[in-house]
């Protein structure tokens, strides 16, 4: 098999066989196919596309190139929640105990974060204690007897797609829908899913700004999974303004143990209901979405979504007392107010902005190496279409002392827009794909 004509073949627009996809895929994660002939063949792919049964088996040979998480010894249906990336998207903090008090076992590898805010496994590690460094004997036994259990990934999962997304970053071959379809769900796969419910952001804050590339990008997964046994759902979201309230990582803490008690913000609510519902019936504890809505409902209102949440902390090292009494969160030296310079309504929050100024404060990581600050970020007391008057709070800054307030404050206003016309409140769930 000669690489050069695989990749002539999909230049001129053909579908590859199996073996030319495993030919390439094997061949580059082993090195023996250089950068410049997978670069040839990934603008190939931009330009030509690739079929469905040719996604999933790039998908599948990129799960073969590395570890795969068995799971089999957990009992039930493993279903895995991915999201494209959000700004303050605090929804895995909420969902996992909520899906697990229904009896859906949560078995979740998190990573850290970089830039904007922290990963999961930041956020986790507010809880003074809190460990994710579990060996996978104990993370299964957890699953089984507790229900829930989030570990630190260590295993070497999908190493050529780490390397065919480092090439696509330079070779502006990312934007792609079936290389990045494929790129998610062979990740999901080999962290051991049976099936996967995904959140798919649309909007200036979102990987995916325009609504019809969102919907392209969720089509395409769902069908990789169907294509391969692993039964997904994709909801679809408005990232035009963050998620919920607060950016940064023991404030998003507090927001998601407010959210288990029913007194979250309404959005992160309403999307943690909804991808929990798809969660719960793909894990076979309910036969519709409505019923299966229903159900978290009765966990949020009963306290037993935030009981698992009390025992998963414990479990892990936590200090769960933090749950009742937040101020032994970690937090900020003091706080400072961002005030409206004019009345009217907002009109635009914007998510990446917002972000950026909560990691300018310490809450996500500039580089790779950069400590987080768990206490700092923003707070949002506004959210789009909501009237505000002059000198109104819009926002609160959570810092350290010394920290760069003004910078972030003049950032803020900028990113913070307010008009003199009505704005109304954009619509949370955008639509749903099932196979
Ligand atoms: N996120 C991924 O994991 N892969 C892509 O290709 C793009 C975004
Ligand atoms: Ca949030």
């Amino acid at each position: 098999m000669r690489t050069s004509d695989i990749i002539r073949k999909k230049r001129e627009g053909d579908s590859l066989s199996p073996d030319e996809i495993r030919h390439l895929i094997q061949g580059y994660a082993k090195g023996e196919i250089p950068d410049y002939q997978l670069s040839a063949w990934a603008m190939a792919v931009f330009f030509q596309g690739m079929d469905e049964r040719e996604t999933a088996d790039l998908t599948m040979e990129m799960v073969r190139s590395g570890d795969v998480v068995d799971l089999s010894a957990i009992q039930g249906v493993k279903v895995d929640k991915h999201s494209t990336g959000g700004v303050g998207d605090t929804t895995t903090l909420v969902l996992g105990p909520m899906v697990a008090a229904v009896g859906v076992p949560v078995a979740k590898l998190s990573g850290r974060g970089l830039g904007h805010t922290g990963g999961t496994i930041d956020k986790l590690e507010s809880f003074p204690g809190f460990s994710t460094s579990l060996s996978t004997t104990a993370f299964v036994r957890q699953v089984n007897d507790l229900g829930i259990a989030v570990m630190g990934q260590t295993a070497a999962l999908t190493p050529a797609d780490k390397q065919l997304y480092a090439l696509r970053d330079v070779t502006a071959t990312v934007d792609s829908i079936p290389l990045i379809a494929s790129s998610i769900m062979s990740k999901k796969i080999a962290a051991g899913a049976d099936a996967i419910v995904l959140d798919v952001k649309t909007g200036g804050g979102a990987f995916m700004k325009a609504e019809e590339r969102a919907r392209e990008l969720a089509e395409a997964m769902v069908r990789i999974g169907t294509h391969v046994n692993r039964r997904t759902v994709a909801v679809i979201s408005d990232m035009d303004q963050p998620l919920g309230r607060a950016v940064g990582n023991a404030l998003e803490v507090r927001e998601a143990i407010d959210t288990l008690r029913g007194e979250g913000p309404a959005d992160l609510t309403e999307l943690c209901l909804e991808l929990g519902a798809h969660m719960v019936v793909l894990g076979g504890r309910a036969d519709t979405p409505e019923e299966a809505k229903q159900r978290l409902k009765a966990c949020l209102a009963d306290g037993s979504a935030l009981e698992m949440f009390r025992r998963f902390v414990q479990a892990q090292g936590g200090d769960a007392r933090a749950i009742d009494h937040p101020e032994l969160l970690p937090q900020a030296d003091h706080v400072v107010e961002v005030t409206a310079d004019r009345s009217g309504t907002v009109s635009a929050l914007e998510s990446e902005t917002i972000g950026l100024c909560a990691m300018k404060l310490g809450a996500g990581r500039e580089t790779k190496e950069s400590d987080i600050d768990y206490g700092v970020g923003v707070v949002l007391e506004k959210k789009v279409g909501d009237p505000v008057r002059e000198g109104d709070v819009l926002a609160v800054l959570h810092v350290r002392k010394g920290g760069p307030v003004d910078e972030v404050t003049e950032k803020l206003r900028f990113a913070i827009r307010i008009e003199n016309h009505a704005v109304s409140a954009p619509v949370l769930i955008k639509g749903v794909v099932t196979p």
